[in-house]
């Protein structure tokens, strides 16, 4: 590993005083070469084959939140590539709980077909056979019928590997990978502002996009492209000046500043309608405004302290520029999070059973509740006008199809683009990818794959 730093043309540091050891603090330079990569990655059942057999039955992944299995017996359905996993509450204990392979350990029949559910037990829908929600055999009908051999072990179901970190359950079928939280570090001592536990599902969705599942994660932890595809956006988001930090385990983020118009516009200086809307949604008086664009940011941060000084609600913890800006993690290998003081965007990207050429897109959208009718939760949390945000209602999973509008206006913009690189990346006229240092968390997530893939890891 090389320790010295980007060019500043390369990389961008928010806070030059940061300390070096704070949330805040640039990284140290990875070098991770200048390879082009391959494309089977995107486009064969061999290399989807090899990515299950040595990444993803090794890794660590977001399966769920604590949060929807409250009650002792309530259970999470987890569905991931070839396999699906329940996650159950055994206990009243906040961290009572274990998951399982969803299968029988008769025939191997599916033991839970809902994606959430509560059980007093998991009774098998073919012949019956029944276990407690430990995972402990309960009951096989007919015993006696059995060579008692064969059922002398009493089988417990198949359990798999289940850690909590701040409200989120994750799974490793690895038994000997590291514990979930040395495997994220530093990312939950980064994101512990936030307090993730503490806030509520506001919007479920999930949709099947045509293309592997590595091509949507890929447009989702680089900005590079957001002139061309979200244009509507630049007046209010610098998607250039852009501090990237690479982790270790191939995690990564971009910290993004909100408040700031995009170098790429010509006219940097007017207040223009995305910052006055971005004004309007913390209650700054119009007559406060900054005369040009270069006040918005800080008067932001100002507005949303206030704010929550006002409402006895704790940002102490923030920064300052944790309360305006997009703290965008990558979590290897699937996951990302937009984290705003507001609330979280989690996005998931799994890969298709069988197809490597589908995959299945979730979208979860978390808030901090809150009761006040007057509250506007900002817009780029992407929260449908009339949501209860008081987090007594937890809405239902909803399934879109592809193409069908629900995603919001900038992710539907970024669906569109997935058929079309699929078929792109297949053609016999592409040479691979060739990134820039604005794509440095594609290079550095790739290049942790392939030490997946190789065996070095
Ligand atoms: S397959 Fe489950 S009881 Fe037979
Ligand atoms: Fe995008």
């Amino acid at each position: 590993m090389n320790s010295s730093r980007f060019p500043s043309a390369r990389s961008f540091h928010h806070n030059p005083d940061a300390a070096p050891d704070s949330p805040e603090a640039l990284a140290p330079y990875v070098d991770n070469g200048e390879e082009i990569f391959t494309t089977d990655r995107y486009t064969s059942a061999e290399y989807a084959e090899l990515e299950w057999d040595r990444m993803w039955t090794r890794t660590w992944t977001l399966a769920g939140l604590v949060a929807d299995i409250p009650k002792v017996g309530d259970y999470f359905k987890y569905d991931l590539g070839r396999e699906s996993f329940i996650v159950v509450r055994t206990g009243e204990q906040p961290d009572a709980i274990k998951a399982f392979y969803n299968v029988c350990q008769h025939r191997g029949n599916q033991l839970v077909r809902n994606d959430f559910g509560s059980v007093r037990t998991f009774r098998c829908f073919f012949h019956s056979w029944e276990w407690e929600i430990d995972g402990k055999l309960k009951l096989i009908p007919e015993a006696e019928s059995y060579p008692p051999n064969l059922i002398a072990d009493e089988p417990p179901l198949s359990a798999v590997r289940c850690e909590l970190w701040d409200g989120f359950v994750f799974l490793n079928m690895d038994t000997d990978a590291e514990p979930l939280l040395d495997f994220l570090a530093p990312l939950p001592e980064h994101l512990a502002p936030y307090r993730f536990a503490e806030m509520k599902v506001v919007k479920d969705l999930q949709t099947p996009w045509p293309c592997n599942w590595k091509i949507a994660h890929d447009a989702f932890i680089e900005v590079q492209h957001v002139h061309a595809v979200h244009p509507e956006i630049l007046g209010f988001i610098n998607e250039y000046n852009v501090q990237w930090d690479l982790y270790r385990n191939g995690m990564s983020r971009m910290l993004l500043k909100f408040g700031e118009v995009s170098p790429k516009l010509a006219d940097r200086t007017t207040v223009n309608d995305g910052l006055e809307g971005l004004m309007s949604e913390v209650d700054l008086d119009p007559g406060a405004y900054p005369d040009t664009a270069a006040g918005v940011r800080k008067a932001i941060q100002q507005a949303k302290r206030s704010w929550a000084t006002s409402r006895n609600i704790d940002y102490d913890m923030f920064t300052d520029n944790q309360l305006t800006d997009d703290w965008n993690y990558s979590l290897f290998p699937n996951i990302t999070f937009n984290a705003h003081p507001e609330g979280l965007l989690i996005q998931r990207f799994r890969p298709h059973p069988r197809d490597p050429q589908s995959m299945v897109y979730d979208l979860l959208v978390l808030i901090h509740p809150i009761e006040d009718p007057d509250y506007n939760v900002p817009g780029y949390m992407g929260v449908e006008p009339g949501t209860d945000l008081s987090g007594k209602t937890r809405p239902k999973r909803r399934i879109i199809e592809y193409g069908e509008d629900g995603l919001g206006f900038v992710i539907n913009q970024d669906a569109i683009m997935m058929g079309y690189m699929q078929r792109g990346v297949q053609s016999r006229g592409y040479k691979g990818a060739r990134y820039s240092h604005q794509e440095q968390q594609l290079r550095h997530w790739h290049k942790e794959l392939e030490r997946y893939l190789s065996g070095e890891k």
